[in-house]
């Protein structure tokens, strides 16, 4: 049986890859604010709660190896105000840090050739993020605390606070490929796009007016428009990726699903920069008091 352990799978698009997933059999554990049938308490805006969820993971698994860790969850705010109780930004911190110390923690309990699925998004990269602001750089400092951001654009913080945090996950699967214990456990990492799909959950931070567009996008409104996934697209593919049904060709490491196809294509420039890559990777380990 497939082991997969999971964040995000509650809502939108990890909801659909959830119901796949167990419609295949696996064996399903998905990480969630609100506990309940297949899931655990996870709350990614604190660190102590990750920490918790690792371990009663391990508890649960009793040894079994995890097949494939899909690290979905992500949430967009209209400004970088939000912090933790650790002080941290809040997008950074859910959408990459303490989705980082989660990938670390289990890294030991991976199966030999498991898969690792990180939801990024189109929007990390300039030529894609449209109305979005692009993500200027991947500097952890200063995404953890963006008031020490010289350039920070305060009316477009919010956005760069996103864009920049779907920038950090395609920097982790860079980083995670080029690692002596992934590559010695031949464990695959995959940055994954699933393009636009409205009618998420993703807008619920914003305006009642913010809401009210993206959930008309998601009704079947929104299918007249072909550059939007569905959420069973999307859901599905991720699905896919997670049970080793779509294969990586060789040397590519991030797929963006494009009118209902996934597509094998480059990240961002900077998204392939070894410099960011190696920086992320240790600033967000030094400031989880983890080794590098
Ligand atoms: N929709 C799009 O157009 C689009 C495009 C590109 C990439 N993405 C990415 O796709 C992923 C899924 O997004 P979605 O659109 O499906 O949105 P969604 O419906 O809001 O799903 C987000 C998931 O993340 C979980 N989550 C949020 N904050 C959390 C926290 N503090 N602790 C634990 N879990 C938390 C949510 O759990 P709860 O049930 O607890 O809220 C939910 O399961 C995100 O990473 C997003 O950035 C989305």
């Amino acid at each position: 049986m497939t082991t997969v352990v999971m964040t995000g799978g509650t809502s939108g698009i990890g909801a659909v890859a959830a119901a796949r997933l167990r419609e295949a059999g696996a064996r399903l554990l998905i990480g969630g604010r609100t506990a309940g049938d297949g899931v655990l308490r996870l709350d990614l805006a604190d660190a102590r709660s990750v920490r918790a969820f690792a371990a009663t993971a391990a508890d649960r698994l009793d040894g079994a190896p995890i097949d494939a860790l899909v690290l979905n969850a992500g949430l967009s705010f209209a400004t970088d105000r939000n912090r933790t109780a650790d002080g941290v930004e809040t997008t950074f911190a859910v959408n990459h840090l303490s989705q980082y110390l989660l990938l670390r923690l289990l890294l030991p309990r991976l199966a030999e050739g498991a898969r690792v699925v990180l939801t990024s998004s189109s929007t990390h990269d300039p030529e894609h993020a449209g109305v979005l602001p692009a993500p200027r750089h991947a500097d952890a400092a200063l995404l953890a605390d963006p008031d020490r951001d010289p350039a920070r654009d305060p009316k477009r913080a919010g956005g760069h606070a996103y864009t920049a945090s779907k920038l950090c996950n395609v920097l982790t699967v860079e980083a995670l490929n080029t690692r002596a214990e992934a590559r010695e456990r031949r464990i695959t990492a995959i940055a994954y796009d699933p393009g636009p799909t409205p009618g998420t959950g993703l807008s619920r931070d914003f305006s009642p007016g913010v809401k009210l567009v993206w959930t008309l996008l998601g009704s079947p409104l929104g299918r007249l428009m072909p550059r939007f996934s569905s959420r069973a697209a999307a859901g599905g593919t991720m699905a896919r990726l997670a049970l080793g049904e779509i294969e990586p060709p060789a040397g590519r490491r991030y797929v963006a699903l494009r009118r209902g196809r996934p597509q094998w294509t480059d990240p961002s420039e900077l998204a392939r920069d070894p410099k960011a890559r190696d920086a992320l990777w240790n600033d967000s380990a030094a400031m989880l008091d983890l080794e590098a």
